[in-house]
């Protein structure tokens, strides 16, 4: 067993960490604040082949592998989720949806400029009425011969405002149920589709989450993603890789917020020496260091089964369970050991701590990726 980076895995990482330094850390605080998306940023993640690592070269993607990805997510998320969200939506949901399962007219029209990153994309499947839920889509999708039309709401949409193309899930054929569901893929500017305002969020607040609407919207017959009735299958084995996507922006954020914690707690000084001389500060430490690095090995290995072709549906819901848990823990605990300094914006870890909580909700809540685990092992 080999618990090593290759040189190239290192060198991407390294450019990672060089970005969200030199890129997504200045302006991070201003961004959050006034709720700005990192547009700037997201072009040059493109330039940089970040918003199509793992799509091969032949569909102007990176042709890199899941742990690489997983470790650019990783860097860009100590600094700014807002960002790396955008990242983890674009690869692994809306490219790796297209290129696995897109035909050939697909990919060349719609995954080549989202893998390059001259576009990005969406991953529409939660409703007012349908989130954990997802079998209960309320979105339709009726079948004209040549064109489907598209009617109902979207809600929660990450990219809302800014991806060009969307894929979205609707139901067709209500009496079948999940087996009636399929998915499009939409193009914005289509007539009857809408752009709902900016949702007010406690944290990622530079990411555009919008509510997005459906209005008697032609989508032409060749949009349909896979056979007739593949949209719920469609949706979860996408899920499946992003799930490993959102674990290890969990872990960015803890990981972010335990480097400040461990500079901070080295410099800050009280009753005559640096905090972290105490050992209640320590122990938070040594805490927050083991369950960041249980996190990772999780995160690490359920990417590299991805790139081994074996199963990680267990593995990545795993990731996501616990590396959420543990940024939610361990930017709480950074928030402590900074003292009233953890409480206000220009030491980090307040956001860091307001964004660690959406990787316990998005992409299937906390209980969900439980039932998922659950019925994997008691199968
Ligand atoms: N791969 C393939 N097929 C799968 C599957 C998987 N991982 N999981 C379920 N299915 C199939 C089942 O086999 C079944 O099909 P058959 O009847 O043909 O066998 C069908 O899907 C329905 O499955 P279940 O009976 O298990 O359905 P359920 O309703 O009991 O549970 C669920 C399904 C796992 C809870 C699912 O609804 C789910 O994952 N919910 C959470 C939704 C979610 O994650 N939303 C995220 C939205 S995207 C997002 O959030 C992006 C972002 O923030 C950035
Ligand atoms: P509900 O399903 O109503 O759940 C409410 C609570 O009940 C949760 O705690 C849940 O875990 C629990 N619960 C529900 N059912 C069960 C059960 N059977 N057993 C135990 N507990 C249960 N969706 C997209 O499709 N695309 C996106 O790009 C996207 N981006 C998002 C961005 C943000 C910022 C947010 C907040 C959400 C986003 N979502 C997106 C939606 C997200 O996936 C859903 O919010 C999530 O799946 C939960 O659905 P819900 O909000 O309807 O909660």
């Amino acid at each position: 067993m080999l618990f090593q980076l290759s040189e190239e895995q290192l060198m991407i990482q390294q450019a990672a960490r060089d970005f969200a330094q030199n890129e997504l850390k200045p302006g991070v605080i201003e961004r959050d604040e006034h709720q700005k998306f990192p547009a700037e940023q997201v072009k040059k993640l493109g330039e940089l082949g970040f918003l199509g690592m793992m799509v091969s070269e032949k569909f102007g993607g990176s042709g890199l592998d899941a742990v690489s990805y997983v470790l650019v997510m990783e860097e860009l998320s100590k600094i700014d989720a807002s960002a790396s969200v955008v990242v983890s939506v674009n690869n692994s949901l809306v490219c790796y949806g297209l290129e696995a399962y897109g035909s050939e007219f697909q990919k060349e029209k719609y995954l080549k400029p989202l893998a390059s990153g001259q576009q990005i994309g969406a991953f529409c499947l939660s409703e007012p009425e349908a989130g954990s839920d997802a079998t209960s889509q309320q979105t339709t999708a009726e079948d004209k011969g040549d064109y489907y039309l598209l009617n109902g709401t979207k809600n929660w949409i990450t990219n809302g405002k800014n991806a060009s193309t969307y894929l979205v899930i609707a139901q067709t054929h209500p009496d079948l149920k999940h087996k009636g569901i399929n998915a499009f893929i939409v193009e914005k500017g289509m007539e009857g589709f809408t752009i709902g305002p900016k949702e007010n969020k406690m944290g990622i607040r530079g990411s555009d989450t919008h509510s997005l609407m459906f209005n008697d919207v032609k989508v032409p017959k060749e949009n349909r993603i896979g056979e007739d009735g593949f949209g719920f299958k469609f949706a979860m084995k996408t899920l499946e890789g992003g799930r490993i996507g959102i674990a290890a922006q969990a872990l960015g954020i803890a990981a972010g917020a335990y480097e400040l914690a461990l500079a901070y707690a080295k410099q800050r000084k009280s009753f005559g020496k640096p905090i972290a001389e105490h050992q209640a500060i320590a122990f938070k430490l040594a805490d927050m260091a083991t369950q960041i690095e249980a996190a990772r090995m999780l995160v690490y290995k359920a990417a590299w089964l991805k790139d081994q072709g074996l199963p990680y549906t267990l593995a990545g819901s795993m990731a996501k369970l616990y590396a959420s848990k543990v940024a939610m823990d361990v930017t709480v605990e950074a928030v402590q050991v900074h003292g009233g300094y953890g409480f206000v914006k220009e030491y980090h870890v307040e956001r860091l701590m307001r964004d660690a909580k959406i990787t316990q909700i998005y992409e299937g809540t906390s209980e969900i990726q439980q039932m998922v685990i659950s019925r994997e092992i008691l199968r």
